[in-house]
């Protein structure tokens, strides 16, 4: 039997595991959330649905009761404030650190083999902070924000092309946060076709400053940090892992050596498979891209240096 956890039952959290029951990813998906009955009331109306979509995971919802998500294979943390119009990711370390670190330790107890799936923003930093302070290998603390960015690189580019978004590939790599976040344009295909060779430097500029502030401009519309996507992001994450579909996925990994970094979690591609990450895919950047890779690694360590100040490690 699969069983996956998603811990906090807030739009992001609730999206995932309604993804992950519609799309029968587990066999069971437990949501849990601080806040008395909210998990229980959204697994019971989702469940609501199996009949409706015709899906046959078993959905439950506890409140802060970790010994109902014993033995999950995968983990998924979404706990934590979303941001405000205005905030940026990194702001919210003071309040997001201490809930991260206590819950990833308590679910950690009742799962001791689950591979950890962070979601929580700032997002490469609150994945540093589950590596450094769970103590597991780093094949299983993988951060999501490549693969919900590069779903975001994705639409902004099928707008721009006019075509259906399903035909483009491309990757976003580097840190999940406005300005730390590389589109890579240079290497996004239409029907393996290159962008670059239909798009002008103007509409990819345009695609590629788009894709950075995605998240921001949906907290402008929303009021509060978007869901559809970043929960999705997190279940194609958890698909990959539990399924074992080797497919390749940015997202936010601990590098020792790898793009000329290390003692840091950032994004890059990687192969998501039942051990977590089961490769890290080295890219051959141009030296502007390193540049600007390198350049987001200065900024992701900045925000880490705050889990010190934060006494969160
Ligand atoms: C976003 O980019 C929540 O960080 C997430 O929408």
């Amino acid at each position: 039997m699969s069983k996956v956890t998603v811990v906090g039952a807030g739009n992001v959290g609730a999206t995932c595991a309604n993804v992950l029951a519609f799309n029968e990813v587990a066999d069971e998906v437990i949501m849990l959330d601080v806040k008395e009955g909210v998990s229980e009331g959204k697994a019971m109306d989702m469940m609501q649905t199996a009949q409706l979509l015709g899906f046959d995971t078993t959905l439950i919802g506890c409140t802060n009761d970790y010994a109902q998500t014993a033995d999950s294979d995968v983990i998924v943390i979404t706990s934590g404030i979303p941001r405000k119009p205005g905030m940026t990711r990194e702001e919210l370390i003071g309040v997001n650190a201490g809930i991260v670190k206590t819950v990833a330790e308590n679910a950690l107890k009742f799962s001791p083999n689950a591979i950890i799936v962070v979601i929580s923003n700032p997002m490469d930093t609150m994945t540093y902070l589950a590596l450094k302070s769970l103590g597991l290998p780093k094949n299983r603390i993988i951060g999501m924000g490549g693969a919900l960015d590069s779903s975001r690189f994705k639409y902004f580019l099928s707008q721009a092309l006019k075509c259906n978004a399903n035909e483009v590939e491309g990757m976003v790599i580097g840190g999940h946060g406005d300005t730390t976040m590389i589109p890579l344009t240079r290497l996004a295909t239409y029907k393996g076709i290159p962008v670059s060779s239909i798009l002008s430097e103007e509409e990819l500029e345009k695609v590629a400053a788009d894709t950075m502030v995605g998240g921001a401009t949906l907290t402008k519309f929303l009021g509060t940090s978007a869901w559809y996507a970043p929960g999705a992001a997190g279940a194609l994450v958890v698909e990959s892992i539990l399924h074992n579909q080797m497919k390749m996925i940015p997202c936010s990994v601990c590098l020792e050596g790898e793009y000329g970094e290390s003692d840091i979690c950032i994004g890059v591609p990687v192969i998501l498979g039942k051990n977590g990450i089961e490769k890290i895919v080295e890219l051959d950047l141009n030296a502007d891209e390193k540049a600007k890779f390198t350049a987001s690694a200065v900024a992701v360590r900045a925000t880490n240096a705050a889990l010190k100040e934060v006494g969160a490690l």
